[in-house]
């Protein structure tokens, strides 16, 4: 196998990353009931990697798998354990990206944890290198799935399907991400990330309400432009908010805050794209550590 690292951390303990199987029958197999998160440690300046909002990804995991009925005591603890355990096995040179998930093996249509066995694993892959260039956005055919459907606040692989086909569809179009509605035709989110419209030196993201995930990287931003003095709002956007927008930027773990050059061939007025361009500059340089961080919880030192 290529591109795989040579370790995984599963339910306690660090193995080879081919011992990690599930029969193809399993609940995350076939109906993907699982829970998992995206983390991303940065080499700080004094070279030690730091994870950003462990506590508040640990603590969306649990919502997660709450939500989505799979009860697996003492989860956040347990994962938490494995990302340490995996990242000093590992030993990392560079930035990594880490995939801690809680899923169900055995156990058709029951949360009872007699009639049903769960697992857990960390992954933990050398971080995606970061694009320069804008990004381009459609809005897509596809639906985000509505919150009366599955819950939005889970961050289930059960969502993804969804997510992939809109993707699918921008690649065939020629761009690089698909931003979802929601079933009232307002701006939801991208497969993974916050969407943010600016005008007239504001910016505005759809509420939670809107049915999105509620975006880690989001809540950043939204704490950075207040840190910065930029004015920003939380409220619903259309279609046309984005094409006639001075600026369109997203914001996720992955993403961090990327620049949007185009959303259905429309061009944000402000070519220079300057407040998405100061906020993903503020961003990267406190996950970084160049920069003050926002709060002591920001960043955790793991090796
Ligand atoms: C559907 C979706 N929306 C938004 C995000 C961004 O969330 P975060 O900033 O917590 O990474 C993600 C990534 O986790 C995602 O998968």
């Amino acid at each position: 196998m290529s591109n795989v690292p040579e370790l995984i951390w599963r339910n306690g303990k660090v193995r080879p990353w081919e011992e990690a199987t599930v029969h193809v029958t399993a609940e995350t197999a076939m109906r993907a009931v699982n829970v998992f998160e995206g983390l991303r440690g940065y080499r700080q300046p004094d070279g030690r990697l730091a994870v950003v909002r462990l506590d508040a990804h640990l603590e969306r995991l649990e919502t997660s798998a709450a939500l989505m009925h799979i009860p697996h005591p003492g989860l956040a603890a347990e994962l938490r354990d494995g990302i340490v355990q995996l990242l000093a096995a590992l030993a990392p040179q560079g930035d990594v990206y880490v995939r801690p998930s809680v899923y169900v093996d055995t156990g058709r249509y029951t949360a009872d944890r007699t009639e049903m066995t769960t697992g857990t694993i960390v992954t933990c892959f050398p971080a995606p290198a970061r694009p320069v260039e804008p990004m381009r956005c459609i809005v897509s055919s596809r639906q985000r799935i509505a919150d009366d459907a599955l819950p939005t606040a889970a961050k289930t692989g059960a969502a993804y399907s969804g997510f992939r086909l809109a993707r699918l569809e921008a690649l065939e179009k020629g761009a690089d991400e698909a931003i979802l509605l929601n079933q009232h035709g307002n701006v939801a989110e991208t497969g993974g990330a916050a969407v943010f419209a600016v005008r007239h030196g504001r910016i505005s993201t759809p509420p939670l309400t809107d049915g999105i995930l509620p975006s880690i990287t989001r809540a950043t931003v939204l704490a950075l432009a207040e840190r910065l003095g930029i004015p920003a709002a939380e409220q619903s956007l259309t279609p046309g908010d984005l094409h006639g927008a001075d600026e369109v930027f997203v914001t996720g773990t992955l993403d961090e805050v990327r620049i949007v050059g185009q959303v259905d061939g429309y061009r944000p007025r402000h070519d220079d794209h300057p407040i998405g361009s100061a906020l993903r500059e503020e961003y990267l340089a406190m996950c970084t550590g160049t920069r003050p961080a926002l709060d002591a919880s920001f960043l955790e030192v793991l090796a």
